[in-house]
């Protein structure tokens, strides 16, 4: 049994302790914004923050993970603000989108431990691959949120999609405790 905290809940996975970090987010937790792509650590998409650092989920295994506190694209942030965020929205990065979860898991991990990155400092951080080409959008939405977290621009926040954003990562079905009973079979996760 593998425990760590994933978006603020304790949970413990029954599975494989070499199991793909990723698969566990995605077939155990339910998930999926984080995504698979390349799965040999190369294309980014799989990028989740791990203890503050941005990692990419494909190439860590669960046990490797134990005791991590994970976030993913569905908790970055409970209203969809987080300056990344919100810069994203406003200059339309993402085209297919497939990428962008990881993206904007990299790119929060970058200006959360930096407010102030520079243009090299920028391409270090981001190396995930986008097919559609989304880099100078990305790396401008990027100098943008780094203006907003040091408070020389203000933008709005996103604007709700439809739903209410606490479901985003709290009512996701894996992460509700599991009924009396439930909670034996292969990787299934329970809240403690
Ligand atoms: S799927 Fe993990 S780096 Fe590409
Ligand atoms: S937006 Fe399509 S792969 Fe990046």
């Amino acid at each position: 049994m593998t425990r760590m905290t994933v978006n603020g809940q304790p949970v413990h996975y029954r599975m494989d302790p070499r199991t793909p970090l990723l698969w566990a987010l995605r077939d155990a937790s339910n998930l999926t914004g984080t995504k698979y792509a390349c799965g040999v650590g190369v294309c980014g998409a799989c990028t989740v923050n791990l203890d503050g650092r941005a990692v990419r989920s494909c190439q860590l295994s669960i046990a490797d993970a134990e005791g991590s506190f994970i976030t993913t694209i569905e908790a970055l942030s409970r209203g969809r603000d987080h300056p990344i965020q919100q810069a994203w929205i406003e200059n339309m990065v993402p085209q297919c989108g497939y990428c962008q979860s990881g993206v904007i898991m990299a790119a929060a991990a970058l200006i959360d431990g930096n407010a102030n990155p520079s243009d090299e400092e920028i391409d270090e951080a981001i190396t995930n691959i986008c097919r559609c080409g989304t880099y100078p959008r990305m790396r401008e939405a990027i100098r943008l949120a780094a203006r907003v977290s040091r408070g020389e621009e203000r933008l709005a926040s996103a604007p709700p999609p439809g739903i209410d954003p606490e479901d985003a990562a709290a009512n996701v079905e894996a992460l509700t405790p599991p009924e009396d009973g439930e909670g034996d079979e292969p990787g299934r996760i329970v809240s403690e």
